[in-house]
């Protein structure tokens, strides 16, 4: 079984996200790290002395918790991603024109995404991409494991967790937040994940 490590990123001076509040997030990103090697290693050990039985409690939980570890650990890992502390304007190329191509222009998703992370609740905004189509669509992940559609390609992660801004906004100014997301978006990784 692999063992995941995590990354690191040279992310500070952002614009509207604190560097508190990077270092704080880049802890709790290497927490889900830990715990998704944790239950690799835990569940690896029941099925090697042959107690992996689905019925046994114990196991189906370490297994369901799958999803939320896997999930925490590699959303964050596009998140930070796609965030650069030398961000561009994204005006024209095959992002701007995919992004915008369900919406009726850029503009329109981006108002539209925003809208999708302003919803209440914790969790992620995501546009993904359906490799089956080529067309984005703004997605809310519920926590870090429901909602994803099945087989498409995260092309911009927004976290949305109270962690991601609490330290800079207050809880009713996370419109704010998401504004200083997207004027901090490293477009040119957005368009890598295109491919
Ligand atoms: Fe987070």
């Amino acid at each position: 079984m692999n063992v995941y490590t995590p990354h690191k990123w040279e992310l500070s001076s952002l614009t509207g996200i604190s560097d508190e509040t990077l270092q704080i997030h880049f802890g709790l990103y290497e927490g889900y790290v830990k715990n998704t090697n944790l239950l690799n290693e835990r569940i690896g050990e029941l099925r090697a002395a042959g107690k992996n039985v689905g019925s046994d409690p114990a196991y189906a939980e370490l297994v369901r918790r799958l999803g939320w570890e896997y999930n925490g650990m590699r959303l964050h890992e596009l998140y930070f991603d796609n965030m650069t502390k030398s961000p561009t304007e994204l005006k024209s190329g095959k992002l701007y024109d995919a992004l915008g191509a369900a919406y009726g222009g850029f503009d329109a998703w981006k108002k539209d995404f925003s809208a999708v992370g302003a919803m209440r609740g914790i969790g992620w905004a995501i546009a993904y991409l359906d490799p089956a189509n080529g067309q984005i669509t703004n997605h809310w992940i519920t926590e870090h494991e429901m909602g994803h559609p099945a087989g498409f390609k995260p092309i911009v992660v927004l976290d949305i967790w109270e962690h991601a801004y609490f330290r800079d906004y207050k809880p009713a100014d996370r419109p704010k937040y998401i504004e200083a997301f997207l004027a901090n978006t490293d477009w040119a990784a957005c368009e890598k994940r295109l491919a």
